[in-house]
């Protein structure tokens, strides 16, 4: 019988002696995994409902390291071999042959576009990059606020923007996070006009213009800070099930078929989760930490300033963590932090920057590679480490530097949530282990 279950793994009470058998999922990349949320072997029988009902026992994976809570055919990560793949295209062929409005075609259609379907495609995301008043209004309201955080109103705005329309057009939600997030840097940079896309102009292009702008409308585009940010947005396009792409997902899973087209809202949820300094807020905290190593005791030889973090890195009473440095899946090397420290080397002296940040940020990786402690925690350089270097020399302040991911990752967001609801997946609800108070009254009996 063709696709006849089979219990390739079985699960055994040691104090019941009681079994079933587990059938396995087998993807096209990664580990086999083991499904128990549908039919199980007990007693020779296959049954339905899962382990709960059948086994009587949950698993408890925390912080989900080892279970899938859904299929996905957009992105493959191999932590171990620091593989990283959209749609099959390992991400340094992308970088290199392609540009974002490429990829984000290929995560949200599955290929990558022919010349026709690409020129539609962008010219649709720059006439995309059109804000509306009220959006315009709701950046404009953060705008004496000087300290509210850049990430803080990007979900203002971006739930605003989601609420137009009649939600038929997610993906114009590409566009809108750029204009929204280009808008936001004016107002930080203390410019007030508002900057149109220009019919065109490529996407990228357009987001650099809109973003750097004088008011004067004179800013040209520079080329090379335009290939800089496009490569930029690639490298955030997408990964897996991050944690902002979960929340997505899972805002996205409380919507029925007829609300699908409303991806717009989650967007909302993955912009508040990426702005953890643990998650996307790490690149604004690397320069931060660079900037302090490059600034302060500048008394000390720099060796002696790099192993002082170093060693606050290592201790355990200290909660500083080197930003920049380890990861939840990539246990070897971020095949996006090799691409970046590549084209942020290049990006500096194409522009004739010399950042002795940079320098600094070498030596670091250096002495922490070394160090037997990075080594044994398997701690490497992600994404973040050299992206912020990149946006600094692109005249960008650390705050700003999530709004960039924000944008890259957008695609991919949408890409995964409209995914999400073509698999007509229940709505995501984990379960727990109870660990609190057993039952009691109010009123003690007497
Ligand atoms: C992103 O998931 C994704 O794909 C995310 C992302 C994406 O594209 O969406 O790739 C983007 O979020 C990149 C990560 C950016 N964050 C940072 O750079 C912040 C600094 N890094 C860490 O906080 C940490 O490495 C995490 C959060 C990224 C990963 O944490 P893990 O894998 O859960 O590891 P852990 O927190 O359990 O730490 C394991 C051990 C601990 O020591 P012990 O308790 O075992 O003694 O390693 C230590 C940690 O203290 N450790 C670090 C460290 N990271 C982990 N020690 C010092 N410095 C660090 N950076």
């Amino acid at each position: 019988m063709v696709g006849a279950l089979k219990a390739r793994y079985t699960l055994i009470d040691n104090e019941t002696m009681e079994q079933v058998g587990l059938p396995g999922i087998e993807p096209t990349e990664g580990l086999p995994g083991i499904d128990i949320s549908g039919d199980i072997l007990v007693n020779g029988k296959w049954e339905k409902g899962g382990l709960r009902k059948l086994f009587g026992c949950e698993v408890f994976d925390q912080a989900s390291g080892n279970s899938a809570n859904c299929k996905s055919a957009i992105t493959y990560i191999d932590g171990d071999k620091g593989i990283l793949r959209h749609r099959g295209y390992d991400i340094q062929d992308l970088t290199e042959n392609c540009d974002y409005m490429d990829v984000s075609h290929l995560l949200l259609d599955g290929e990558l576009p022919t010349q026709e379907q690409r020129t539609a495609f962008e010219s649709q995301m720059v006439k995309d990059m059109n804000l509306s008043d009220t959006v315009l209004k709701v950046i404009g309201s953060h705008a004496g606020n000087p300290t509210k955080k850049p990430m803080a109103i990007l979900a203002s705005a971006v739930s605003a923007a989601a609420g137009e329309g009649d939600g038929s057009n997610p993906r114009r939600m590409i566009g809108q996070m750029a204009a929204i997030a280009a808008h936001i840097i004016r107002m930080k940079q203390g410019k007030n006009s508002v900057i149109a896309p220009i019919e065109g102009l490529g996407f990228s292009e357009n987001f650099v213009t809109m973003a750097f702008s004088d008011d004067d409308y004179r800013y040209v585009c520079n080329p090379v800070v335009a290939e800089a940010m496009d490569k930029l947005l690639i490298l955030h396009a997408d990964h897996e099930q991050n944690a902002s792409t979960t929340a997505v997902r899972t805002a996205q899973s409380a919507r029925q078929q007829d609300e699908a087209a409303e991806v717009a809202p989650a967007l909302t949820a993955g912009v508040v989760t990426l702005a953890g300094s643990l998650h996307g807020g790490a690149n604004q905290e690397v320069l931060e930490q660079l900037n302090e190593l490059a600034n302060t005791d500048t008394d000390l030889p720099l060796d002696d300033r790099i192993d002082r973090i170093i060693a606050r890195a290592k201790d355990k009473d200290d909660p500083f963590r080197l930003m920049g440095f380890g990861h939840r899946v990539y246990k070897n090397f971020d095949p996006r932090a090799l691409v970046l420290k590549q084209f942020v080397d290049t990006l500096l002296s194409t522009m004739g920057i010399q950042d002795e940040r940079l320098d600094i940020a070498m030596k670091l990786e250096e002495r922490a590679l070394a160090d037997p402690y990075f080594q044994g925690k398997k701690l490497f350089p992600n994404v973040d480490f050299y992206s912020g270097i990149a946006m600094a020399a692109m005249g960008l302040e650390p705050e700003l530097f999530t709004l960039i991911f924000a944008v890259g990752r957008t695609s991919g967001w949408i890409a995964q949530a409209e995914e999400q609801t073509a698999s007509k997946q229940a709505i995501n609800r984990p379960r727990q282990m109870y660990m609190g108070e057993t039952k009691r009254s109010v009123i003690a009996p007497v």
